[in-house]
C-alpha cells in the first residue's frame, strides 16, 4: 500500500468521525487525500508527503497557501475586526467594492459568502428587472453543459439534468441553449427574457470558451429585449484567464449589466461578489436582500489584499499559464489519446479522446493534485503564484502517467 492510502490511527479517526456524523454527500473514502498542512504551491498530507497543488482549492487559493502578505494582514484583523454584521460599517468593504468596480467597469457590489449565493442574488436582480417591466418577463437564457452552484436557483440555471432533476420543480422560464450557439441565442431571447447568464468560459462544462461572436450577439440581443446580461465569472473571473475577467478577452466593449465571481476574491476565505452597473441595483431598495456573514471584516480585508496584488500578477498568469499551454500540448504529438488544451491563463484543461477519471489518483500518487471534469478535460487550476519550473514537475509526472497508457475500459 502507498504512503498516501496507508491509515494511521488519527487519520482513521478522522475518517471514522466522518463517515458517522458527515453528510456523505462528497464520496469521500479510504483514498481521499487526508491534507494537513499547506505552504506556496505545495500541500502535505498527514505522513508529510508533498503534493504539487494544480487544484488549489478549485481555484479558490490564487496566493497559494499561507502566502505571507495575506496571512500577516489576516492575523492583524483577527485580532481588531472579524464580523459586525451588515448593520454596521467596518473599513474594508468599501475598498474592496472599489477594486473591483475599477477592475469589472461595474459600479457597484454586493457581497456574499460563495458562488452559488452571487448567483442566487445575480437571479433576484434579473428577475427583479424584469418583474419591474411586466409580469411575463421573468425567462432566463441559460447554457446547456453550464454549472452555476447548488442552490435551488442556481440550479435551475445549470445545464446539466443531473444536478436539476432530483429537485425538480424548479424556477420556472429558464432556456438552454449551445455554447457559441448565436442563432440558437437569436431564437431564445425575446421581450419575455428577464436575464442572459452565461459563464465566459465554462469551468465545470470543460474549460469551454465562449466567444467573442457569441458575447456581441448576447449584448446585442440583451439591450434589444431590455433584458439584462449576466456573466457568471466564478470559476473564469478575478485573473484566472490572465486579465481581470474572462470577457475581457473580447475587447472593451462587453461589459454585462451583473457579473458574479467568487472563488479566488477572498484567497482562501469564503466571499462572493455580485457586481451590478446602476441599472441593475437599483433592483435591491434597502431590506429587498441581504446576508449576515456576506462581506464581513475579516474575508473583505483578504480580498482588500488580494486585489491590491492581482494587477501585478496578471503578466506573470499570462506567462506560465502560455508556457503551461505550451507544453501541454506538446502531448497531443507524442500521445494518441491526448487532443489539445483548452482555456486561458491558468484555466487550463487537457481534452483526452478517452475518459480521463484514471489520472486523478496516479497524479495524486505522483504528488500531483488536479481533477478531471466533463468525463474528459483534464482540469488544472494552479495558484496565481505558480513558476515554470512547478509546471516542469507536474509535467514530469503527468508525462510518467500517460506513458502507461489509459487503462483498457477508460
Ligand atoms: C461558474 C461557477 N458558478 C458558480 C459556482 C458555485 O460556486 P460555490 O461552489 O462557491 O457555491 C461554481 C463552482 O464551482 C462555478 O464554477
Amino acid at each position: 500500500m502507498s504512503d498516501q492510502t496507508a491509515v494511521a490511527p488519527e487519520e482513521r479517526a478522522l475518517i471514522d468521525l466522518e463517515s458517522q456524523y458527515v453528510v456523505q454527500n462528497y464520496g469521500r473514502g479510504e483514498h481521499t487525500l487526508r491534507a494537513a498542512r499547506a505552504e506556496g504551491v505545495y500541500l502535505y498530507d498527514f505522513a508529510g508527503k508533498r503534493y504539487l497543488d494544480f487544484i488549489s482549492g478549485i481555484g479558490v487559493n490564487a496566493l497559494g497557501h499561507a502566502h505571507p502578505r495575506l496571512n500577516a494582514a489576516l492575523k492583524e484583523q483577527l485580532d481588531t475586526l472579524v464580523h459586525c454584521s451588515n448593520l454596521y460599517y467596518h473599513p474594508y468593504q468599501g475598498p474592496a467594492a472599489q477594486k473591483l468596480a475599477a477592475m469589472s467597469g461595474l459600479q457597484r457590489a454586493f457581497f456574499c459568502n460563495s458562488g452559488a449565493e452571487a448567483v442566487e442574488a445575480a437571479l433576484k436582480i434579473g428577475k427583479g428587472y424584469g418583474r419591474s417591466k411586466s409580469a411575463g418577463k421573468y425567462e432566463i437564457v441559460a447554457l446547456h453543459n453550464s454549472f452555476a452552484g447548488r442552490t435551488l436557483g442556481a440550479i435551475a440555471v445549470t445545464g446539466q439534468p443531473k444536478y436539476r432533476e432530483p429537485f425538480e420543480p424548479l424556477m420556472p422560464g429558464v432556456r438552454y441553449i449551445d455554447v457559441n450557439d448565436t442563432a440558437a441565442l437569436e431564437a431564445a431571447v425575446n421581450d419575455n427574457t428577464a436575464a442572459v447568464f452565461f459563464e465566459p468560459v465554462l469551468g465545470e462544462g470543460g474549460i469551454v470558451e465562449v466567444d467573442a461572436a457569441f458575447g456581441a450577439k448576447a449584448k446585442e440581443l440583451a439591450a434589444r429585449h431590455d433584458a439584462l446580461l449576466i456573466y457568471d465569472e466564478i470559476q473564469c473571473g478575478l485573473g484566472r484567464t490572465g486579465e481581470f475577467f474572462a470577457f475581457h478577452h473580447w475587447g472593451n466593449d462587453f461589459t454585462p449589466d451583473v457579473l458574479t465571481a467568487a472563488k479566488p476574491i477572498a484567497a482562501g476565505l469564503p466571499l462572493g461578489v455580485v457586481m451590478c452597473n446602476e441599472k441593475a441595483a437599483a433592483v435591491f431598495a434597502a431590506g429587498m436582500h441581504g446576508s449576515t456573514f456576506g462581506g464581513g471584516a475579516l474575508a473583505c480585508r483578504a480580498a482588500v489584499e488580494f486585489l491590491s496584488m492581482l494587477p501585478d500578477l496578471l503578466p506573470h498568469v499570462r506567462d506560465v499559464g502560455g508556457y503551461f499551454h505550451e507544453r501541454l500540448n506538446a502531448f497531443a504529438a507524442k500521445y494518441d489519446f491526448v487532443t489539445r488544451t483548452r482555456g486561458k491563463g491558468l484555466m487550463v484543461g487537457l481534452e483526452l479522446t478517452v475518459a480521463g477519471n484514471w489520472v486523478v489518483p496516479q497524479a495524486q500518487e505522483k504528488g500531483l493534485l488536479m481533477n478531471c471534469t466533463a468525463g474528459n478535460i483534464l482540469r488544472f487550476l494552479p495558484p496565481y503564484i505558480v513558476e515554470r519550473g512547478h509546471v516542469d514537475e507536474a509535467l514530469a509526472a503527468l508525462d510518467a502517467i500517460f506513458a502507461a497508457g489509459p487503462p483498457a475500459d477508460a
